[in-house]
């Protein structure tokens, strides 16, 4: 039995990956930790515990994964607290900085192993690839992202977007990104980005390659976080038997 922990666990995700949890034979949730609802009841043996008890938690439960879906801090802490004792990761939190990726990979190297991505659906890394060819084969196309996600998402542009624009830069080179425009905004050699937070939309990505009499537009939409939630408890099966190191969803479902 693989066994996992859970961050965020009354969280929208970590609600979805402890019901998606309980249809596999192969795992169980032996410990799931909120900063709400103490004591709340989880699954049939588990019940909520405080983040802050995190580190005692996790020796005395000593799980094979932790799967983090919370908030950047709050995540960060809980990588720590995960590779002091050994278990290795999944991570979904998004809206990291920079110095805060620093400090996980540091934490993690050597260590653990550990699935980081800002989507974990099977379509959007199909999405990620369609857009590296795209982009590919329209050097010279007008690139703009348009990204919708539901009016609670506290990060913009998503981390989905900000995965695509390392992608598109990898083609187009250091190009600067352009977040919405007001006022006297003549277009340059930029990326577009546009965020729309609105209703309860799950997560919708638009990447629009224009050029000269035509546009190409690729489009991905996840209907349901079980998408997330179901590709997280694949990861999670996958990273125990990795080495360490730090992987994406691509390895996961052996696309890269
Ligand atoms: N990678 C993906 O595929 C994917 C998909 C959806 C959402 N997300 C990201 O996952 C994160 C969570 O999303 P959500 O919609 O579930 O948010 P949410 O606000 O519904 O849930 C977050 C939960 O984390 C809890 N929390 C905060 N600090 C904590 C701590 N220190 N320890 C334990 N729990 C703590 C909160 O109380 C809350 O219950 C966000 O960053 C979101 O962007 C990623």
């Amino acid at each position: 039995m693989i066994r996992v922990a859970l961050t965020g666990a009354l969280g929208r995700m970590g609600t979805l990956v402890i019901q998606e949890l309980s249809k596999q034979n192969d795992m169980d949730l032996v410990a799931g930790l909120d900063i709400i609802g103490e004591g709340k009841p989880l699954s049939r043996d588990v019940t909520a515990a405080h983040a802050s008890k995190i580190k005692e938690i996790l020796s005395q439960t000593n799980p094979d994964v932790l799967i983090d879906f919370t908030e950047p801090n709050a995540a960060v802490n809980n990588v720590l607290s995960a590779t002091e004792n050994d278990v290795n990761l999944v991570v979904g939190t998004t809206g990291f900085k920079r110095d805060q990726l620093e400090t996980m990979r540091n934490a993690i190297n050597g260590k653990v192993a550990a699935v980081i991505s800002p989507n974990f659906s099977v379509g959007v890394n199909v999405f990620w690839k369609l857009i590296a060819l795209a982009a590919e084969n329209l050097k010279d196309f007008d690139v703009e992202v348009i990204e919708a996600h539901h009016n609670q998402k506290k990060d913009a542009p998503s981390g989905t977007a900000l995965a695509v624009v390392e992608i598109l830069k990898k083609t187009l080179g250091d190009i600067e990104v352009v977040s919405g425009r007001d006022g006297s905004c003549l277009r340059g050699k930029e990326i577009g980005m546009h965020a729309i937070r609105a209703g309860d939309i799950v997560g919708d990505h638009i990447v629009l390659f224009a050029g000269p009499g035509e546009r190409l537009e690729i489009k991905h939409q996840a209907h349901s976080r079980m998408a997330f939630a179901s590709g997280a408890i694949k990861a999670a099966r996958w990273v125990v038997g990795a080495r360490t190191g730090i992987y994406s969803m691509a390895d996961v479902i052996g696309s890269r």
